[in-house]
């Protein structure tokens, strides 16, 4: 008989809320949203469920404060967490995020101890540590989201710039979910045509520099919070081509085993995302310069790693 998927957001905040309104958008599966708040997630599921009419999607949509309707998830999202603020960096949310996550992914472990795992909450790379660990799942089904929202905003650059369509950029931001993020312009065409026929190293090293810098130019512009749109859209592009075996090819933080020369270091690399999560990473040739940059980014990471030890 075919069932419903069942999508879990942990954290209706900013990111969770609109992953949820996406989610239910596009009619991928019923939703629960969890929060600490309460009253909260419910009074957010209540009304997202209340345009399901008005949109004709059927899912069902519930809040809680707690993990007893999240069972038998088959996507669990974690986007529990403080934000940053002007002048933060993803960095300063570790010890905060580290207790945070370790309470949820606790939880999470217990109630859908089959769930592929997204990682959401800051910084990244270092939380996908702190969720494999405590989690006990196959690498495979633990995973981080960046990639993905890294290179949209690298392919909103480019088509700014080019004056084309975002759907004819193809591209990829590897490396870690911060400054050292290695947006890959030798690897990026616009229609088949390579970016740097149709664009000066100025304009791409600006472009390169904007990416990375991209989440900081929201902070501050929002001054409360962090990006939470094209974040979650990103999300659900991740949960779309698991829930249906999609097999997608999707920059994600994913814990790596020898490949790109990095052992046990969760890091953005493209992967083939179905079913059973993570099902291949796809090793890039890359010049001699990427991989240097690549390397810094896995070299920032790991220092963060060391740090979560002593938070
Ligand atoms: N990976 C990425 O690319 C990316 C992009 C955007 C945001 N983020 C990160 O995602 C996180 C959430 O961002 P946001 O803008 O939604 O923040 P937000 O403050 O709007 O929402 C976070 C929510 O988490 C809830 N929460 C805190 N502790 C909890 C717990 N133990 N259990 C359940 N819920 C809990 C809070 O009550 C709040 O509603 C932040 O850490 C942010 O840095 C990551």
């Amino acid at each position: 008989m075919p069932r419903r998927y069942k999508v879990t957001v942990v954290g209706a905040g900013n990111v969770g809320a609109t992953c949820a309104h996406w989610l239910v958008a596009k009619e991928l599966c019923d939703v629960v949203l969890v929060d600490i708040v309460e009253g909260m997630p419910q009074g957010k599921a209540l009304d997202l469920m209340q345009a399901t009419p008005v949109e004709d999607v059927d899912c069902r949509v519930v809040g809680s404060n707690g993990y007893a309707e999240t069972a038998g998830s088959d996507v669990v999202v974690i986007t529990s967490g403080i934000p940053r603020k002007p002048g933060m960096s993803r960095d300063d949310l570790i010890a905060t995020n580290k207790k945070i996550v370790t309470a949820v992914c606790t939880e999470v472990k217990k109630s859908s101890p089959d769930a592929c795992v997204i990682i959401v909450s800051n910084p990244l790379d270092a939380m996908c540590h702190v969720a494999y660990d405590v989690l006990g799942m196959p690498r495979e089904r633990v995973m981080g989201m960046a990639g993905v929202l890294d290179t949209a905003r690298y392919k909103t650059f480019v088509a700014m710039e080019v004056g084309c369509s975002v759907e004819d950029v193809h591209g990829m931001v590897l490396g870690g979910h911060g400054d050292t993020m290695v947006p890959l312009p030798n690897h990026t065409s616009i229609g088949g045509i390579p970016l740097r026929e149709l664009c000066t190293k100025e304009r791409i090293d600006a472009i390169v520099d904007r990416t990375a810098k991209g989440g900081a130019e929201i902070v501050g512009l929002l001054k409360t919070g962090s990006a939470y749109y094209a974040p979650a859209s990103s999300v659900v592009a991740m949960v779309e081509s698991i829930l249906k075996d999609k097999k997608r090819v999707l920059p994600c933080a994913s814990l790596l085993d020898g490949q790109y020369g990095y052992k046990d270091l969760f890091i953005g690399v493209p992967c083939v995302l179905g079913a059973a999560g993570v099902e291949k990473v796809i090793e890039l040739e890359l010049s001699e310069h990427e991989k240097k940059l690549l390397d810094n980014s896995a070299k920032a990471v790991r220092e963060l790693v060391e740090t979560l030890k002593k938070v």
